[in-house]
């Protein structure tokens, strides 16, 4: 290869990234607030509690998106039991999300791999820091209110990515009771720390499990390491979630009704840390609830 052919190659590359970067500026200037929810260890119950904190959030009139960017082992669209591909024809040529509710859109890179569910993707760095700031540039969200984001566990590329791509995200960290998932928490800390992330709150998920018998509290990962880590760090505890079978058995089957079962502890607790983010985040939003401009309040025309 010449030099000058190499030249203009760079040349090229560096059009293209500020072409895209000034996409996801006016992608980011649409979407008023950004949540990523994050942890120090797997299976602590992340994507669980993105999917319904966005469907809470839709139910309650805002304008929701949920972008999934766990590359390798998405559960998004498991969760929610999402069907569907990406549509075309979104502004500018831009792919469409999928429409989970009227108010509430969704993507994950299942929904654009299509039928091969157990496919493994095979990513390096560089191609998933691709692919995740294409979900912002590519992507014609609507304006939205709420954009939350569910990633991997763990201070990788994801939510590094994230953290560059989206300066003013605030982190949610979920994480389990017990000391080996509360030490990971404390790398989740200091990464936001590092990378000046707003820490919106801490949420102790799997705190406790109710004996179906006996009604006793029994404290299968403990309980309180989640409050007394908040108390360390000076971070809000948002909320305490009980383990609740149903938890399993609907995300597995796709199904979320449980939030609509207010019998349930974790639902009064679900509902009581929903309060304590909207009061946290700017909910002057043009919420669709409220009555105001057409549902989809799709933006017109980019840039
Ligand atoms: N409060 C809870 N009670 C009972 N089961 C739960 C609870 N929270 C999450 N689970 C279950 O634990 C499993 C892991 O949850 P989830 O996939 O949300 O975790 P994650 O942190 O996103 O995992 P990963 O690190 O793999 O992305 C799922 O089967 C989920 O249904
Ligand atoms: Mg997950």
């Amino acid at each position: 290869m010449t030099m000058k052919s190499q030249g203009s190659q760079a040349e090229n590359r560096k059009a293209q990234m500020e072409k895209q970067n000034k996409e996801i500026t006016e992608t980011l200037r649409h979407i008023k607030n950004k949540i990523l929810v994050m942890s120090g260890k797997g299976g602590v119950g992340k994507s669980s509690v993105a999917a319904y904190l966005s469907v809470a959030l839709a139910k309650k009139g805002f304008r929701v998106g949920l972008m999934d960017v766990d590359l390798h082992g998405p559960s998004i669209p498991r969760i929610l039991g999402l069907k569907g591909r990406l549509g075309f024809g979104g502004n500018d040529k831009k792919m469409l999300p999928i429409n989970y509710l009227p108010n509430m859109e969704v993507i994950s890179i299942e929904t654009l791999m299509g039928e091969n569910k157990d496919a493994a993707t095979i990513w390096r760095g560089p191609l998933k820091i691709g692919a995740i700031r294409q979900f912002i540039s590519d992507i014609d969200w609507m304006e939205l209110d709420y954009l939350v984001i569910d990633s991997p566990p763990g201070t990788g590329d994801e939510p590094l990515t994230v953290a560059q791509t989206i300066p003013d995200a605030k982190a949610l960290i979920v994480t389990t009771p017990q000391e080996v998932s509360l030490a990971d928490v404390r790398k989740s800390i200091n990464f936001c720390r590092q990378v000046k992330m707003d820490i919106l709150g801490l949420v102790e998920n799997m705190s406790g499990l109710k004996c179906p018998y006996c009604g006793k509290l029994i404290e299968v990962f403990k309980t309180q390491g989640g409050e007394v880590t908040a108390q360390k760090e000076g971070l809000r505890l948002l909320a305490k979630l009980p383990l609740e079978l149903e938890v399993v058995k609907e995300g597995d089957a796709g199904d979320i009704s449980l939030l609509d079962n207010q019998a349930l502890l974790i639902t009064q607790e679900f509902n009581k840390m929903v309060a304590e983010i909207m009061k946290l985040t700017d909910t002057k939003a043009s919420s669709a609830g409220h009555g105001n401009k057409d549902l989809a309040g799709r933006k017109t025309g980019t840039g």
